[in-house]
């Protein structure tokens, strides 16, 4: 018999939201009511007059049910199932049915991937480092806004069937390790576990011996809200503590033997998991690029109607180094100022304004200073750049081996893109950077005018080739 079916999608699946709702509600009641004791699904299925399989079906989102079903197992938690609570399943996904295991997921604040289009060929990847090579840490890497969360939720979501938990959490606040620890720990024992180690040694372990039991998949997004900025400096300074702890997590899951997975997001990988990363071993990392033409034009198409010619397509995409977030951004300008005419857009000329400048005003003030002055010089230089080159033009400047850290930080958060062994910047990074630099240069005329005016003297004024800009 054929392992893989393709079937039927009919009826809905929760979103990830719903999942979340019925889940958190199910885990309150589990300890109000049941001792803090895991549901049987014999229990649930007492609790709400469906039958095992329904329920399955329900907590796997998979495989669509009765509106109505997802309707009485909500009311039996006394919950309202709102419209943002389901959806439809998506069509065309083949879904292997062998290995399936009864899971306990937990989502924590993972978005909502209903708009979720594409990147087939990196899930495909992951896929198989997780399922087939069995890596033990996977790191996905790349600029801000390239779809990194999203695209470990649409993992998680995909694989969860796999694993006998998932765990998906988030660290834009800056969790201790600690505390992080604590919690997957409670998760990963089912609440049962009542001496939790004092010490970050002493819970790391308890966390492994879980990861050795059985098979979890871990998911923490978000890991450069507690990295060093690229000059080094950590925001607040016990970050530098935290993160610290991190690392150490990071570097024992990697190397001690387990049948589970820790799914890394990060803009830029740290050193310390580069260094762990090989074709061979079971670290890796996966830098997220840009999307694909054919991926942007339908993810315009489910917002309205757009019309471009093929090459404009293919400039749009290009112009924003195919980032998801600037796209959709640009997306909503085109349609309301250009009635979706790409052309139109593109013959304006602007692909900076509002929130998008205000989105690379971020980038840059997280850039180190070698970084800075090898993006200004790609972007005034026009032409894509050899090694070589960047090096004679900018060697007085800083180091070589700065050079090599910085263009190579550069490239993985796709801010500079190589090609052919040359390196150049995206066109929005280009008129960024062009325009503040005669915002610059007009500043400086205006403070120079006014000192001229004021002293009446005649005074040396020099406006360096290269600003930084800060
Ligand atoms: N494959 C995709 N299909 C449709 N929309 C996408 C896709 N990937 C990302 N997006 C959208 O792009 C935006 C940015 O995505 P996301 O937050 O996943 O990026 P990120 O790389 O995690 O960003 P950050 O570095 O800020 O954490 C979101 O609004 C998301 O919905
Ligand atoms: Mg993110």
């Amino acid at each position: 018999m054929n392992p893989l079916q393709r079937r039927r999608k009919r009826g809905v699946i929760l979103t990830p939201q719903g999942f979340q709702k019925l889940q958190t509600a199910k885990c309150q009641a589990q300890s109000w009511e049941n001792l803090d004791k895991r549901y049987t699904l014999e229990d649930l299925s007492d609790r709400t007059g469906l039958d095992p399989d329904t329920l399955m079906k329900v907590f796997h989102c998979q495989v669509g049910v009765d509106k109505q079903t997802l309707n009485t197992c909500f009311r039996a938690f006394n919950l309202l199932l709102e419209p943002s609570d389901y959806q439809l399943p998506r069509t065309h996904e083949v879904i292997s049915n062998q290995h399936s295991i009864q899971n306990l997921t937990d989502w924590g604040e993972a978005p909502d991937i209903s708009a979720f289009l594409g990147r087939t060929a990196e899930l495909t990847t992951l896929k198989h480092w997780i399922l087939k090579e069995h890596c033990r840490v996977v790191t996905l890497f790349g600029m801000d806004g390239m779809g990194k969360t999203s695209l470990s939720v649409k993992l998680a979501e995909q694989i969860q069937d796999k694993f006998e938990f998932v765990i998906w959490r988030s660290l834009r606040n800056a969790p201790s390790v600690k505390d992080m620890l604590a919690d997957l720990i409670q998760i990963l024992s089912e609440g049962q576990e009542n001496n939790l180690p004092k010490t970050l040694d002493g819970r790391i372990s308890q966390l492994i011996h879980y990861l050795k039991n059985a098979r979890c998949l871990l998911i923490l997004d978000n890991l450069e809200t507690i990295l060093p900025d690229a000059s080094g400096k950590y925001n607040i300074g016990y970050y530098r503590q935290r993160y610290d702890g991190y690392s150490e997590l990071i570097r024992r899951v990697a190397e001690t033997f387990h049948q589970s997975c820790l799914v890394l997001t990060i803009q830029e990988t740290p050193r310390e998991i580069r260094h762990l990363t090989g074709e061979k071993l079971p670290v890796r990392t996966l830098q997220l690029k840009g999307l694909k033409v054919i991926e942007v034009e339908e993810i315009f198409k489910a917002k309205g109607a757009f019309c471009g010619s093929s090459s404009d397509w293919h400039q749009l995409t290009e112009s924003y180094a195919g980032n998801p977030l600037l796209l959709n951004m640009v997306s909503s300008k085109i349609h309301k100022l250009f009635d979706g005419n790409i052309s139109e857009f593109l013959n304006q000329r602007i692909l900076v304004f509002g929130e998008i400048s205000q989105l690379l005003k971020d980038y840059f003030n997280h850039l180190s200073d070698p970084e800075n002055l090898i993006i200004n010089w790609l972007a005034s230089n026009y032409q894509p750049a050899s090694f070589s080159e960047l090096r004679s033009q900018i060697s007085s400047a800083i180091s070589p081996q700065q050079l090599l850290d910085a263009l190579e930080s550069l490239q993985e958060r796709c801010l500079v893109d190589k090609n052919a062994a040359l390196f150049s910047v995206a066109p929005m990074v280009r008129e960024y950077i062009n325009h503040q630099l005669i915002q610059n240069k007009i500043s400086s005329n205006i403070k120079y005018r006014s000192i001229v005016t004021r002293k009446k003297n005649k005074l040396s004024f020099h406006i360096p080739e290269l600003i930084l800009i800060k």
